[in-house]
Formats: structure tokens, C-alpha cells, sequence
């Protein structure tokens, strides 16, 4: 082609792209030509609308601000121009569900100014994936406006059906709640005062009612997952790219129960919001799918994330995990030293000997640290100074000699003054021993007083440990963290996060229901990975501690460890609990990373199947779970290669398990398959059922019989 040629063809694409009227397009339809996501002028005042194969998801629903110093920007505008862009990409994850992800979205930028003076401006920016639609405002750099101090976000959600919504309230602070099932209209008046245990009532039968909390009426924290009164869609509102804003929960509106208002979490002085423009806003997302899977195998907050910030990732490592932990939570040892210390280096060494011959990377140390003994009393912990019966030096290189490494601690209590001061040296301290990953907890109120684990100044807080963490090569577990909005493709060693009620509570509280682990794959999994902290073998109150249990069989415990995807996971029991069960083979094996994912089957707080190939090498898992109904699941095996037997190794539970009489019952059971096989899962009430599939050898093949 001539220069000149090229040229005017270049000069062609760019005039077809932007559009400079009013009658400029304000709409963009993902590649499969299935989503829609546009915008119009209503008297000035721009709305957005969502429809998926010709039906209305979101009806024209207003867009805008009110501000604490300037009038709102929300009215009075035109549109001055729009461009748009297709975008076809595959990337590659450093870790995690997939090897590679396809990044293919069609994205419409509407550019909108006020017809009167102060004349400012605002930018829509629009994308539609097959897989949901999100868009986000940005404040381009302008005279007449230079900060911005936001009192409200006036986004819309115009909801067009009352679908089934699961949801936990909104908490500024907290979203260690059991997910509840109920119409979306429901929320409106439901979320006033929840009481977990009028949940676990309904569900199994009741306990004393003793953990009432108080919530913002009305008001849900995303993500919110939705479907539709037909079954045949599922939705789900969350955010992507939550950085330098506050964080977004969704309040019922008081009149139309179905439609949804944008709250932000407010800094202690009322404001939701402060920055400098230019800014932007983080993404507000819809995903949609036909089956429920297709939520959990969508990447699309992910896709809404800038690429990865880190040149060389080749540091970063998934792990599985122990730790001197769950002996706290159970009160079998103390975080300081007032009782049975955890954290010696002698119980140190004896869990890294247990990590070493059972092939776990890491070994969790709380409580190493001065300060227990007056958590929550303000400036009490030291990051940098050992108790006098821990030495950290000795544990890593120990450690080091075993091929074990330390997953170093840092609970700050929520004293982010403290913990701030201390940060460069204590990720120093972690990265000059070599402590490859570090857990970080704020459980406590956050000082200084009245601000918010979900606000702006966290939201940043959170975004300088991380990077703090990368400048010395070191991953992030972050509990009572700020929601995912899948920042780890931008920063991949922010590996993974609580933000959950997880398993620690099964030691002190009233217990989740069997429902809860097959509810959060579709909940609070959207927002990514999860720090569940699953594997605890011995599962009743005489194994445990009086009147405290988990609801789960042994079995449901190792398939969670494929359903609940953390690429840091932990085996949560005490080391001494796994000595000598068959099952620590599952464990062993259990891979933290992945190259692909399948849910195989499955529906909301019920049951889920979940088939993961492992990143390396050719096993595939299987985790299938149930809530506190027993049923039998067919699953398919067509996800394996057609053609070869494989063997399958079946962890699963015996037909008289029984999460409340009998949780321990399990079996396992080997024998040949081929992708054109199903195995049956037979789960127990509260069961599951873990599968790994080796490609079978010819050894193999002489040795098993086909599986029964
Ligand atoms: C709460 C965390 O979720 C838990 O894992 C940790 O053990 C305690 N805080 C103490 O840091
Ligand atoms: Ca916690």
C-alpha cells in the first residue's frame, strides 16, 4: 500500500469513529451483538439504559452529582461529541482460574459539557463485553473546575423486574454477614436489622438469637446478585476499578422497591469523596449470563483493570498454606503470651516439618509479634519486634532448608496511624529474612475515629500496602479488606482477600449455615479470589471446643478448596488433626493455581460443581457441594480430553455421613474414566465430593478397573 493510501485510510477510520453533534450515537452493543448499554439526554439531565436481546434491563436511569462545594453536575448538559473503539485482546494472568483471558469490548465515550456557564464538563465512558456492560465518569481537566468534594453519587439503578436478589447489608465496615435469599423488593424493608440467627433458623432449625446487628436501612453492599423471576438471566451490580473513590453500596429506593440508588461510603466529615480532576470514577458493572457458571466465569472485572504494573512477576507464586491459627480461634493457644503462646519457634518448626512432607508452601505464623496483649487499645502492635520465644530468623531459614516458606502476619487492629508509621520497616524486616507473603488483618475500628474500612481514605490506604508489598517482592492476603473490584490484574501480588464471614467464625460464633460456602461463589467470589480458609478435619464440638461446630462434612471441606479459589489457600486445621487421615492426600495435592475452570453445574445456595485443570501438569479437580439437603449430582467429565482413561481419585462422603451426626464418614474410591463418563456424586446433607483425574498411565490402566 502507497504511504499516501495508508494514510487516507488512516484518516477514514479516525472520522468514522468520532462524531461531533448532538445527534451523535450514545449506545454500544457488545461483540455478540447481545447487550446493549446507552445514554440519553432527558432535559439536559443524562440517563443510561441496559437491554440484553431486545429486553429491558435497567430502564432509563439517571446519572449525576451533587457536590459539597459547587452546585450538582448532573443538569443542563449537551452532548459535544462521542468516539468509539472495539478492543480484542488476550491476556495472561500471573495466577489464577484461566491461563489466558480474552479482553473483547466495544466502548462508546460520550463527552458532555453544561449549555450555561460554569460551562463544565463531564465524560461518560461506555463498554459492553458478551459477558456485562459497565460504564464510568471521568472529570477531564478543565478551568472551571479543579477539585471535587462529592456528597453524593446520584447513579441510578432502574432494576425492570423483581428478581431473587442474595445480598448482605450494608456495613461501612464489614461484610462478615451471611448471605440472605429474598425478593430484590424485599431489601427495602428487610435490611433495616438483620439477625443472623432468625436466618439460621430458617434454615436449620434455630439457635438463640444473640447476634442482632444493626445496618443502614435498606442498603446492600456489592456485590448484588440477581435472577430473573423466569430463571432464565442472571445479573450481577458490582464495581471494577475502585481506585481513589469510595467504596459503593446500593440503597433500596423508598418508592420503587426494584430501583437501587448509589451510596458511597462517607469520609467522618459526611463527604463521600475528595480529589483533584482530572479524576474518574471506578466502573459500575452489570454482568449478566444465562446460567448461573456464568457468572463465576466471567472475568469481566478484571477485563475493566489497567494491565499489570509489575514488570517482573516472576516472584509472585500461588501457594497453599498451614498455620498456627485455627489453635486461637478455638482457644487451644494465645495470640501473646498469657496463655499456651501459638506462635513459638519450636511449634513454628514442627509446621513447616508437617508443610515439607506433605507438600504445602507455606506456614502461616500469628501472634509472633509484641502487642497482643492490648489489641484495639490503640498504637499496641510492633511489626518489627519478635516475641522473646519466636525467632524469625531461625523459622525462615529453617523454613528455606525445607523448601517452606513463612506467610509472615500483620493485624493492625485498624490502627492505620501506627501501622503506617511502621510500614517501610516492616516489610523491610519481612523482605531481609525472606518471607515471601504476608497476611494483613484491620480487625478493629479504624483509627483515627469515624473513618470507614470501605472509604476513600482506606480505599487508598489499602492501594499503599499493596504497592508497599511490591517494592519488596512480597504477596498480600488482606483480611477485613476493602471489596475486590479486580485490581490484582493491575497488581497481581494483591493475591487474595477475606471480606467474608469465614471460617474463623464456625470457632466462636453461632455457625454459617451449610448454605453459606454454596452461596458465595456467586455473591462475594464475583469480586474475586477469597481467603475462606477452608480443611478443618475435625469438625464437632468435642473435637473443637464445647458448643461450637462447622457445618460441613469432611469431604464438602476438600471440595471447597476447588470451589472457594484463593491462590494463596489455606488447609486451616491444626497440623496435629491431619496425622494420620487418609484425606491429607487431597491436600497434598491440591493445586492453588489454575489454566482452566468450569462450574459444571449448579444453582444459587444449593449446590455447585466446580472442574479446575491444574496449572501444571495435566490433573483436573472436581469440587461439588451441597447445602444441608442431601442430593445426588450427575457430573459430567467432558471437560477432559476425549479419548485417554484417566483415573479418578474419589474423596467423597459415606452414605451415612451426615453434617450434623456423622460430618467425619468419608471414603475414597479410585478407578478408570473417560471424558464420556459421569461420576455421581452421592452428597450428605452439608456433603461434598472432591475428584482429581490423572491422565492414566498404562501402570494405571492394568491396575484399575473402570470406576464404579
Ligand atoms: C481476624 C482475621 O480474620 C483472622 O484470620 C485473624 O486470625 C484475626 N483477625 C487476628 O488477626
Ligand atoms: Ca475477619
Amino acid at each position: 500500500m502507497s504511504v499516501r493510501l495508508a494514510l487516507s485510510v488512516a484518516a477514514a477510520l479516525v472520522l468514522s469513529l468520532t462524531v461531533c453533534s448532538t445527534d451523535a450515537p450514545m449506545t454500544t452493543t457488545s461483540p455478540d451483538g447481545a447487550l446493549t448499554i446507552g445514554v440519553e439526554l432527558q432535559d439536559g439531565r443524562p440517563h443510561y439504559h441496559v437491554a440484553a436481546d431486545g429486553d429491558s434491563l435497567v430502564a432509563s436511569s439517571p446519572l449525576g452529582f451533587a457536590f459539597d462545594n459547587a452546585p450538582p453536575l448532573r443538569d443542563g448538559f449537551e452532548v459535544t461529541g462521542t468516539t468509539r473503539r472495539t478492543v480484542d485482546t488476550t491476556w495472561t494472568p500471573v495466577w489464577g482460574t484461566q491461563d489466558s483471558v480474552r479482553n473483547h469490548f466495544a466502548e462508546r465515550t460520550i463527552r458532555l459539557r453544561e449549555t450555561d456557564a460554569p460551562k463544565r464538563r463531564l465524560t461518560l465512558v461506555l463498554r459492553a463485553y458478551n459477558d456485562g456492560v459497565a460504564f464510568r465518569y471521568r472529570w477531564p481537566e478543565q478551568p472551571t473546575l479543579d477539585s471535587l468534594r462529592i456528597a453524593s453519587e446520584e447513579t441510578q439503578f432502574r432494576l425492570t423486574a423483581d428478581h431473587t436478589a442474595w445480598w448482605i447489608p450494608d456495613d461501612y465496615d464489614n461484610y462478615e454477614w451471611v448471605y440472605r435469599e429474598t425478593p430484590l423488593s424485599a431489601i427495602r424493608d428487610s435490611a433495616s436489622k438483620i439477625s443472623y440467627n432468625s436466618y439460621l433458623e430458617e434454615v436449620d432449625g434455630g439457635a438463640p438469637d444473640t447476634s442482632e446487628k444493626e445496618a443502614a436501612s435498606g442498603t446492600v453492599n456489592p456485590p448484588l446478585t440477581l435472577r430473573s423471576p423466569d430463571e432464565e438471566r442472571y445479573l450481577a451490580l458490582h464495581e471494577a476499578a475502585l481506585t481513589d473513590y469510595s467504596s459503593m453500596t446500593l440503597r433500596a429506593d423508598p418508592e420503587t422497591a426494584t430501583t437501587l440508588h448509589t451510596n458511597l461510603v462517607p469520609w467522618p466529615d459526611g463527604v463521600k469523596v475528595k480529589a483533584s480532576v482530572p479524576h474518574q470514577t471506578p466502573w459500575r458493572v452489570i454482568q449478566v449470563a444465562d446460567r448461573p457458571g456464568g457468572l463465576i466465569e466471567s472475568h469481566i472485572l478484571q477485563n475493566l483493570n489497567e494491565p499489570s504494573k509489575i514488570e517482573d512477576p516472576s516472584w509472585i507464586e500461588p501457594m497453599t498454606y498451614v498455620g498456627i491459627w485455627w489453635g486461637m480461634h478455638i482457644n487451644k493457644y494465645t495470640w501473646d503470651r498469657s496463655g499456651t503462646h501459638g506462635a513459638t519457634t519450636e511449634r513454628t518448626k514442627r509446621y513447616m516439618d508437617f508443610a515439607a512432607a506433605h507438600d504445602i508452601d507455606g506456614v502461616l505464623v500469628e501472634g509472633w509479634n509484641e502487642g497482643w496483649s492490648t489489641w484495639l487499645s490503640g498504637d499496641s502492635f510492633s511489626f518489627t519486634e519478635s516475641y522473646p520465644d519466636f525467632d524469625l530468623q531461625e523459622v525462615v531459614a529453617y523454613g528455606r532448608e525445607k523448601g517452606v516458606a513463612l506467610v509472615g502476619h500483620h493485624e493492625t487492629g485498624g490502627d492505620i496511624p501506627a501501622y503506617e508509621r511502621q510500614l517501610d520497616d516492616a516489610f523491610a524486616l519481612y523482605d531481609s529474612v525472606g518471607v515471601p507473603a504476608v497476611k494483613t488483618g484491620y480487625a478493629g475500628p479504624i483509627r483515627p475515629e469515624g473513618v470507614h474500612h470501605h472509604g476513600q481514605q482506606m480505599v487508598n490506604h489499602y492501594r499503599r500496602v499493596v504497592k508497599k508489598a511490591a517494592e519488596h517482592e512480597i504477596v498480600l492476603d488482606v483480611h477485613e479488606p476493602v471489596m475486590g473490584t479486580g485490581i490484582e490484574r493491575t497488581w497481581p501480588n494483591m493475591m487474595t482477600r477475606e471480606g467474608v464471614r469465614g471460617m474463623e467464625y464456625n470457632a466462636w460464633a453461632e455457625p454459617s449455615p451449610p448454605s453459606h460456602t454454596v452461596t458465595l461463589p456467586f455473591t462475594r467470589m464475583l469480586a474475586g479470589p477469597l481467603d475462606y480458609t477452608p480443611g478443618v478435619f475435625n469438625l464437632t464440638p468435642e473435637e473443637t471446643m464445647p458448643d461450637h461446630r462447622v457445618l460441613t462434612t469432611l469431604s464438602k471441606q476438600l471440595a471447597n478448596m476447588v470451589v472457594l479459589y484463593s491462590p494463596v489457600q489455606m488447609a486451616a486445621d491444626l497440623v496435629e488433626n491431619y496425622e494420620g487421615e487418609e484425606a491429607v492426600a487431597f491436600i497434598e495435592r491440591v493445586p492453588a493455581d489454575w489454566s482452566e475452570s468450569h462450574v459444571l453445574n449448579a444453582r444459587i445456595g444449593e449446590h455447585i460443581s466446580i472442574a479446575r485443570q491444574a496449572a501444571e501438569g495435566e490433573a483436573w479437580y472436581i469440587g461439588t457441594t451441597t447445602n444441608e439437603e442431601a442430593r445426588t449430582v450427575e457430573v459430567p467429565l467432558d471437560v477432559l480430553d476425549a479419548g485417554p482413561s484417566y483415573v479418578a481419585h474419589v474423596y467423597e462422603d459415606t452414605p451415612d455421613a451426615d453434617y450434623r451426626d456423622n460430618p467425619h464418614a468419608y471414603r475414597i474410591r479410585r478407578g478408570l474414566v473417560t471424558a464420556s463418563d459421569t461420576i455421581e456424586a452421592d452428597l450428605a446433607r452439608g456433603g461434598g465430593q472432591a475428584v482429581i483425574l490423572d491422565p492414566a498411565t498404562a501402570e494405571d490402566e492394568a491396575q484399575y478397573d473402570a470406576l464404579e
